[in-house]
């Protein structure tokens, strides 16, 4: 890659950002479609964000991702926020505008959407989710965006119950009762850290093989974590036969929309992008 006077750049704002794999991808997509851009990773502690946005937008950035932790921050400092960031309550996607101006958007949810359509799953009528954080909310609102019903289980039940709220729709439902409730869905997704690599609890694939015991046979299973790419949710819906879904794709869709924002172009989502993904950085 060749970087000149007229290199156009956007990067990605996260605490630690050493992780993320976006770099990756979005320099991958310039080389790809012959755009003269740059994609970099932009360390920001917590608290800095405004000035870290500002100093971008006046350094010339087209603009930027934001990652965890501050997407919830980037919603409260975007001039405009898109629909789905609206409904998201987080903005993960910023375009900064020739008037000085900012437009925050959040594909982690239609990114997710984007996904399951990519795999041949059109249509979801009744969704499980698992989880309410910040990935929980994205998606649970694109689910009901889209139309379906939307089941949310969360450890915590008094944040399951305010995503509802929040949201305006779906039904909490009691974190142990989750399985026996999978009864009339056709699509599961694990929206909580666990199954990450070193998170609480990864260990649990028992936890998982019990719980999707009495799941229908025409379930898919989804899973946000990528970090392992077969987390032990999806291991234990193979077993059964299930179809599964990994973060991967979601990760790539969410990507696509920034990237032709900032650049001009809707990136591939294809095998070999995916390939290049799957190479662990470290
Ligand atoms: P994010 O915004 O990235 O989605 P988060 O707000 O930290 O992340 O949410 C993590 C989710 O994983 C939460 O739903 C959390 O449940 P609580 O609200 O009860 O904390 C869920 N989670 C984390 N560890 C868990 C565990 N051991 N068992 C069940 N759920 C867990």
């Amino acid at each position: 890659m060749t970087i000149s006077g007229t290199t156009r750049l956007a990067g990605v704002i996260g605490w630690p950002v050493t992780h993320s794999r976006s770099p990756l991808l979005h320099n991958h997509w310039c080389a790809r479609h012959g755009v003269n851009g740059a994609y970099v990773p932009l360390p920001v502690r917590p608290g800095a964000l405004a000035t870290a946005l500002a100093g971008l937008a006046a350094a010339g950035f087209e603009g930027v991702n934001v990652t965890i932790p501050h997407k919830e921050d980037a919603f409260g400092l975007v001039t405009r926020r898109t629909h789905v960031a609206q409904r998201a309550g987080a903005v993960n996607t910023i375009r900064f505008e020739p008037d000085g101006s900012m437009t925050g958007d959040c594909t982690d949810g239609t990114g997710f959407i984007a996904d399951l359509r990519a795999r041949g799953i059109e249509a979801v009528r009744r969704a499980m989710v698992l989880g309410a954080g910040g990935a929980a909310r994205a998606i649970a609102a694109a689910l009901l965006d889209a139309g379906g019903e939307v089941l949310i289980a969360n450890r915590t039940a008094a944040r399951a119950e305010a995503l509802t709220r929040a949201l305006c729709g779906g039904e909490a439902v009691r974190w142990h009762a989750w399985p026996a409730r999978l009864e009339g869905c056709d699509l599961l997704v694990n929206a909580t850290s666990l199954g990450l690599t070193g998170a609480e609890g990864s260990d649990g694939a028992g936890y998982w093989v019990q719980c999707l015991e009495r799941a229908p046979s025409a379930l898919a299973v989804a899973d946000i974590v990528y970090n392992p790419l077969r987390t032990p949710l999806l291991a234990a819906a193979e077993t059964r036969g299930l179809t599964t879904v990994d973060g991967l794709g979601m990760l790539i869709q969410q990507a696509r929309a920034g990237f032709a924002s900032w650049f001009g172009i809707w990136p591939e989502a294809d095998a070999e992008t995916r390939a290049l993904l799957l190479v662990t950085p470290d």
